[in-house]
């Protein structure tokens, strides 16, 4: 960036005079011009047509939709993601009096017709490169399918897990999902504007905290201090806006009484004013007219009203501004000029997708449509698979259980082992699960001469007929979780058989991946029965136990780390990942994943996130004491730590240097560290850095993540690494929400996790 703005000022300053006083189009101007000449020229019946934002779907076949796009009572769709029917919409939009093309979004969230890992596995490789990489190619890809927007990132921190949106965000950390958010934007927009016709649009969300409501359970309510509001969960969508996400999607839960959907406040006061947002705001699906269900609008009308005014510039998947709107203007109950600002929205985000100079920027000609959207030759194999080997977390490595030989006899078991539709993870987009290399077919294709891999079910997902109707009845087009018809007891006794037969187990576990979706909150964090039962029945065969864990959340797994030899946590991995699992599990990579959640020990532990509070009675690990902060049946702390992931290979870290011990105000100052390679593979790590603010003005976290550093070392190989730390490293919203730095004492804290970490002081004057 900094280069580039260098180039083009020498560039300038080199140019003859006349060169710089020519008249510069300046491009803000432009489409200031061109939307506000457009909108002038608009009914307020074509404008409010815009505000619609409607599903293709079985209440809205594609023929009625093109007749209501005609009509000029659309003003972008999504969920239709293929070019011949988005065509026959924008055909349907050229005929409109202005002519003023649809937009087409869709949910493309972690890949389009490549998967890549599920947000939290995403979040798991601490490298922004790959998170672009995952966003450049599902934008590629979507565009392709002619989409132009997409419902991403989330970036809705979460601290419990019991939500099962847990799954599709990047974890619990603000500094690191910020990261991530940037990374996504970037990835999905590229930087060009208006955007390049293999870019799409960004569109943050769900705006905002939709990741705390009450006991995790989703669409519950939300209640927080502004002081955390600010501090924890506000940054990851700033920092999406600072990296010019064109869109922002708006929340379902309502924030201190007020839902996010009519929150003046939020929409405008910080959006809008504080955070300098320019671009459109779309509702969550129907979450206007569910003011009424709030219990803060009579009616729809009333709904309608408060939305409008709140500054949501398009309702989704309802026709409630629609139908209410005219009414509301022509009363004056909403001034027009409300509405020519959601439009000049709309309409600017149009531009910015270029459509405007080309509405079938991304639908292209029908000639060069694809025979086949769901052809092999459409996905990015490779960057799926590097991406997805960076997602896993090696959790435990016992006796050196893994990497696994290629010559092993391998009893495979577990009702994920062969999955393919839950390897994908939820919100998969237009992923296809017949393209998904299941773990069982990853270790068939890597294994060697005289190795085998015998394979067994083990166990269903769950025992529990409810819950396998509860997750067949979520809106998947076919029901997803198979049951064995066999006894518990049968598919046991058979992966006894094989293991007992075998070398080594791989038991792959978790949960099937309706269990960690939109509407699947859990009250336990455990494995289920079924799927426990067979894990201690193979324990009890003594054959070295891996565990390949899938799922969309933290789970609690004091039982299995006993009974384990080693634990990898995959999450859901996407189209390579039976293939990158394998790779970890041979030892052709590395594993460098590192957690960006932490896991608690029950999951009456929540909320277990590492960054939490000082207290006045801390829990000290070695000499608890009565009248601690503690749970006095259970260890506290979490059993996995934020920042934790093992590698085959060993890495010490030497003390921190400072290159001072005082900062000055507006100063910088280095904190330097050697790390080292000390076992007999090369390996990647991911160095954390840490601050504490030793006292301030009010409560501050025991520590919090500040920068880290992703490297790859060979054996014996050691790297110095030295992290600048500025003043607005240290700065927090003190309790008039001010953004300050305060003069006094900091320790930095770098670490290859969150607690193990070596610790060096200095003063800010
Ligand atoms: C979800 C959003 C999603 C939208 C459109 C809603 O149910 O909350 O995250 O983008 O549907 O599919």
């Amino acid at each position: 960036m900094k280069q580039s703005w260098i180039l083009v000022l020498s560039a300038a300053l080199a140019a003859p005079a006349a060169w710089a006083q020519a008249p510069q189009p300046n491009p803000a101007e432009a489409k200031k011009t061109f939307v506000a000449d457009l909108v002038g020229r608009m009914t307020l019946e074509e404008k409010i047509g815009q505000l619609r934002l409607i599903s293709i779907g079985p209440d809205m076949p594609i023929a009625q939709l093109a007749d209501e796009i005609t009509a000029g009572h659309v003003g972008g769709t999504f969920n239709s993601v293929n070019r011949p029917d988005n065509r026959r919409l924008q055909d349907a939009a050229m005929k409109t009096r202005l002519k003023i093309p649809m937009f087409f979004a869709y949910d493309v969230i972690h890949g389009h017709r490549t998967t890549f890992p599920i947000g939290l596995g995403l979040a798991s490789t601490w490298d922004m490169a790959s998170v672009e990489r995952m966003a450049r190619t599902a934008a590629r890809e979507a565009a392709a399918d002619s989409i132009d927007m997409t419902f991403a990132p989330m970036v809705d921190i979460s601290r419990d897990p019991r939500w099962g949106r847990t799954s599709e965000g990047f974890g619990e950390d603000p500094y690191l999902v910020s990261q991530i958010a940037r990374a996504t934007v970037q990835g999905f927009q590229g930087p060009q504007r208006p955007l390049a016709a293999d870019r799409i649009m960004a569109s943050v969300k769900h705006f905002a905290l939709y990741g705390a409501v009450e006991g995790g359970r989703d669409y519950n309510a939300v209640d927080m201090s502004p002081m955390r509001m600010y501090q924890d969960y506000l940054p990851p969508y700033k920092a999406a806006i600072d990296a010019g996400a064109g869109g922002v999607m708006v929340a379902l839960n309502s924030i201190n009484g007020v839902p996010a959907t009519s929150n003046t406040w939020l929409m405008q006061d910080l959006l809008r004013r504080d955070w300098g947002f320019k671009g459109v705001t779309v509702s969550d699906h129907g979450a206007i007219v569910e003011l009424t269900r709030h219990g803060v609008a009579r009616d729809e009308r009333e709904a309608a009203k408060l939305a409008i005014r709140a500054g949501i510039d398009m309702s989704m998947a309802d026709s409630v501004y629609w139908k209410e709107l005219p009414g509301l203007v022509r009363s004056g109950e909403v001034p027009m000029q409300q509405i020519d600002n959601a439009v000049t929205e709309v309409l600017g985000a149009k531009y910015d997708m270029g459509l405007f100079k080309n509405p079938y920027l991304r639908i292209g000609a029908a000639k060069d449509d694809p025979a086949d959207l769901k052809a092999d030759s459409r996905l990015d194999r490779p960057a799926a698979r590097e991406v997805a080997r960076q997602s896993l977390v090696l959790l435990e490595n016992r006796n050196g259980t893994l990497p696994l030989s290629r010559k092993a006899s391998i009893a495979l078991v577990g009702p994920l082992a062969d999955a393919p539709i839950d390897m994908l993870g939820s919100w998969s987009a237009a992923g296809y699960d017949k393209l998904a290399v299941t773990l069982r077919a990853g270790l068939n294709a890597a294994i060697g001469q005289g190795g085998r891999v015998t394979y067994a079910r083990g166990a269903n997902i769950t025992g529990d007929e409810a819950i396998v109707k509860y997750l067949n009845f979520l809106n998947w087009d076919a029901p997803e979780v198979t049951q064995d018809p066999r006894t518990p007891a049968e598919m046991i006794q058979e992966a006894v058989r094989v293991a007992q037969q075998s070398d080594v187990i791989v038991a792959a576990v978790g949960e099937a991946r309706g269990m960690s979706h939109e509407s699947s909150s859990r009250t336990s964090l455990d494995l289920p029965q079924s799927q426990r039962d067979l894990i201690t029945a193979l324990k009890a065969t003594g054959k070295p136990l891996v565990l390949v864990l899938m799922n969309g959340r933290p789970l609690a797994l004091q039982r299995e780390q006993k009974e384990a030899d080693a634990i990898l946590e995959t999450w859901y991995a996407g189209t390579e990942g039976g293939n990158a699992i394998s790779d970890v599990l041979f030892g052709d990579y590395n594993p460098s994943g590192k957690l960006p959640i932490s896991f608690p020990r029950s999951v009456g532990q929540i909320p277990t996130y590492y960054n939490h509070a000082r207290l006045g009675r801390p829990f000290t690990e070695g000499k608890p004491g009565n009248y601690t902060s503690q749970y006095f049946e259970e260890v506290t702390g979490p059993l996995y730590p934020f920042g934790y992931g093992l590698s085959y290979t060993d890495f010490a870290l030497s003390d921190v240097v400072l290159s001072s011990p005082t900062m000055e105000r507006g100063g910088q100052i280095e904190a330097a560290v050697t790390v080292r390679n000390t076992g007999r593979r090369a390996g990647e790590t991911v160095v954390q850095l840490y601050i504490q603010d030793v006292a301030a003005s009010v409560v501050r976290p025991v520590k919090e993540l500040k920068g880290f550093r992703k490297l790859m070392l060979q054996p014996g190989e050691e790297r110095v690494l030295r992290f600048p730390i500025t003043e607005e490293q240290l700065k927090f919203f003190n309790a008039r929400l001010e953004h300050v730095a305060e003069p006094g004492r900091f320790n930095v804290q770098i670490g290859l996790d969150s607690q193990a970490v070596r610790e060096q002081g200095f003063e800010l004057r």
